[in-house]
């Protein structure tokens, strides 16, 4: 697995894509070693969020592998497409936050893989784009979809329309990052938050997550359904019970365990 790395920190794990000769383009090894990774973070008890970032200063992901990409045929492209979205879906639905720290060009697959993450922090210099239409293809890892539903559709169909680049405050601005950061302290604050979140009761956390994704492709009384199921089932853990009594004997400093 060298070409995503995979770095544990506590309870957070650090995901790097690593293929940095092509600007981290996610050519299937990549894919098939990032696929390896978030399993692996997914079967950690031990881990309760995630950073997924990309190697060197320069770029987060260049997108899909173009050169990889470009003798495919129908059926091979509808295979490459299956499978990373396959990955970004396994990212999405992870039981733990996942946290993207944007640290340059996230371009096509590039933006694709940050918006499967829960939250993006990004770099002054990142830039961000769907430039797909350009090749004369479409976006093909989940871009369609969720541009769509993270931004306003309008503003989606004119990124993926005209293919043109934005810079960070732009992104900042529509909605696409939550916050941007000098290069230097982006890695530091993606860490300082993922711990931040790491401190709460992780499976109250996933519960969150859970309602929340399933609550948006859902009917409003749905997703109400669904929290009311997850916030019920929190009532099963033993964190509950801690974190109640935490807070009814005013201790401050909680450890929750995780079950
Ligand atoms: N695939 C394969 N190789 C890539 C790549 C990609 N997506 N992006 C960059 N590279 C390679 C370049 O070919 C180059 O390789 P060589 O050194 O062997 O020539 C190397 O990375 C460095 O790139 P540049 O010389 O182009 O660097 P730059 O600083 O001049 O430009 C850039 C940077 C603007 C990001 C430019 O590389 C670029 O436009 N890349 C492609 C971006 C793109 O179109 N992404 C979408 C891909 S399609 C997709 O993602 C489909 C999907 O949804 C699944």
């Amino acid at each position: 697995m060298d070409k995503v790395l995979l770095q544990k920190d506590g309870n957070v794990a650090i995901i790097t894509i690593n293929n940095p000769k092509a600007l981290n383009a996610l050519s299937t090894e990549v894919l098939q070693d990032l696929e390896a990774a978030v399993l692996d973070v997914k079967n950690d008890k031990d881990i309760y969020a995630v950073i997924v970032t990309g190697a060197g200063e320069k770029s987060f992901v260049a997108g899909a592998d173009i050169a990889e990409m470009k003798d495919k045929t129908v059926e091979e492209a509808a295979e490459y497409g299956r499978f990373g979205n396959k990955v970004f879906r396994d990212i999405e639905t992870l039981e733990k936050p996942v946290i993207a720290a944007i640290n340059g060009f996230a371009l096509g697959g590039g933006n694709e893989l940050a918006m499967a993450c829960d939250i993006r922090l990004a770099a002054e210099n990142a830039v961000f784009g769907q430039p797909e239409v350009g090749l004369g293809i479409t976006p093909g890892f989940g871009g369609t979809q969720r541009l769509a539903r993270l931004i306003p559709v309008g503003l989606a169909k004119e990124i993926i329309y005209t293919g043109r680049n934005i810079k960070a405050p732009k992104a900042l601005e529509i909605g696409l990052v939550n916050a941007l950061y000098p290069l230097e302290e982006l890695m530091p604050a993606a860490l300082k938050m993922a711990k931040g979140i790491a401190k709460n009761a992780p499976l109250a956390v996933a519960a969150s997550k859970k309602a929340i994704n399933e609550g948006l492709n859902q009917t409003i009384d749905g997703g109400i359904a669904t929290e009311v199921a997850e916030f019920s089932g929190c009532f099963a853990t033993e964190d509950q019970k801690y974190g109640m009594d935490c807070f009814l004997n005013k201790v401050k400093e909680k450890q929750f365990s995780n079950k």
